[in-house]
């Protein structure tokens, strides 16, 4: 009787449990974090685009004035150079699908407060108050989905030219502790936010979090915002604790980071904005090998171009987005899709997994001067190919005796003509799911 009633009790509890979670979630949550953010799992490579009226003078976006190499009055002055002339949105979302990123991010606003499309919320955008005149974040928005890529939208949550913000210099607050210019803030955000949703954004970048705590951007809110109006979307970190994915920046993690979901992201010289003066571009085959190391991690990056302000995109980044495109269309089974790789110390490189963790990927980044070397992995290769050319590749093991778990040595050649000039990358088709030997070695007990 007893044993029934307790029986009883777990049912009812379990059920109400059941209840409570999808009330919680239903409300605006109806997809599962791993649902939402699949696509992005999957992704690897997004392209970030700042585009605003630092172009002009070829400047630190927003930060030139903050830190006061300018004063927020010539800042500004920069809108009578912003022409947008030759904006070609359909030719950004080509090249952008050419590089082989799946998604793009571009600054709806930055830290300026200047908005790429038409406000409704005050003045400061580039229809009412560039020499544009024109909204340059819808086209490009339809242009990139007519690309299938995803769409991302970066919004800085801080405005340091929004009369009724806080903080306006390093050195300047405009006020302390004022509810009532702050709620005209909290208002003016929320507005502008609401206006974003209308996109249907596939991914929301915030960034400036750090300036305000979460209660004080009603960040909660906010989150609650974006998923009740696009239940599919996602959130990047930069929203004080009520994002979905890790988003480091600049700095390549040497371990892998503990969110699941992350995205690097990156600049292609040291400049997010477009600075003429910036020479300083990483190589193809440098940033092949950072995509290839995020990969290895799990994570995808978001390499950042900034356009000119008539439009143009600079040769040089035209170059490299072109270069990448051409090591990614060649190695397409290798890069979509695949999850992170297996412990340092088995192979001396990169290595990623298939989904189904039953095709393990080596990233071969220099040239070898013998076999590559597999230590300690027990399952049998059914076969191996090079990605991207197909050729299959002979291998032998070497040192495996009969009286020890510890696996044989495995030695794959990769001759020189199958050598890819970047990143070559081998496939191996194993048994089943990888099976790692990850002990100290065995003494001999019997022979
Ligand atoms: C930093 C900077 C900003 C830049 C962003 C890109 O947060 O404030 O200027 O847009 O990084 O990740």
């Amino acid at each position: 009787m007893v044993r029934k009633k307790t029986c009883v009790l777990k049912v009812a509890i379990v059920l109400s449990l059941l209840f409570c979670s999808t009330v919680a979630k239903s409300q605006n949550e109806e997809l599962s974090k791993e649902e939402r953010l699949e696509w992005f799992k999957d992704a690897k490579l997004g392209i970030f685009i700042h585009w605003g009226i630092y172009s002009v003078n070829g400047i630190d976006e927003s930060w030139s004035f903050f830190n006061k190499y300018i004063s927020h009055q010539d800042y500004m002055n920069q809108l009578d150079g912003f022409t947008a002339k030759k904006y070609d949105p359909e030719y950004w979302a080509k090249l952008i699908k050419e590089s082989g990123a799946k998604y793009t991010v571009i600054t709806a606003k930055h830290h300026d407060g200047v908005a790429l499309w038409n406000s409704k919320q005050g003045d400061l955008n580039t229809v009412k108050q560039a020499k544009a005149k024109k909204d340059v974040l819808t086209p490009f928005v339809n242009a990139a989905r007519k690309e299938k890529l995803k769409v991302g939208l970066y919004y800085s949550l801080l405005d340091w030219s929004y009369p009724d913000y806080p903080n306006f210099l390093r050195d300047k607050k405009r006020y302390t502790d004022d509810a009532k210019r702050w709620k005209k803030f909290t208002k003016f955000n929320f507005g502008q936010i609401e206006e974003l949703t209308n996109y249907n954004p596939d991914l929301y970048w915030f960034d400036g979090d750090w300036e305000q705590s979460a209660e004080q951007w009603k960040a909660k809110g906010i989150r609650e915002l974006l998923l009740d109006k696009t239940p599919t979307t996602i959130i990047n970190s930069r929203l004080q604790g009520y994002g979905d994915y890790a988003t480091p920046e600049q700095g390549v993690p040497i371990t892998k980071p503990k969110n699941n979901y992350w995205e690097l992201c990156m600049t292609m010289n040291n400049s997010w904005g477009y600075q003429p003066n910036d020479k300083e571009y990483k190589s193809v085959n440098q940033l092949i090998r950072i995509l290839v190391d995020c990969i290895s991690m799990g994570g995808n990056l978001l390499l950042d171009i900034g356009p000119k302000p008539d439009g143009t995109i600079p040769q040089e980044q035209i170059d490299i987005l072109k270069g990448i495109g051409d090591w990614t269309s060649k190695h397409k089974e290798a890069i979509y899709g695949t999850r992170a790789g297996i412990p340092h110390g088995h192979f001396n490189g990169y290595t990623a997994l298939s989904k189904g963790k039953n095709i393990l990927y080596l990233y071969v980044d220099n040239e070898p001067n013998g076999p590559l070397l597999i230590k300690g992995l027990k399952n049998k290769v059914n076969r191996m190919w090079v990605v991207g050319n197909g050729t299959k590749l002979s291998y032998n093991i070497v040192g495996k005796q009969y009286w020890s778990s510890v696996p044989g040595l495995l030695y794959i050649d990769v001759p020189k003509e199958v050598q890819d000039k970047d990143v070559t990358v081998i496939a191996i088709l194993l048994d089943g799911e990888v099976d790692l030997y990850r002990e100290e070695g065995q003494k001999i007990e019997s022979n």
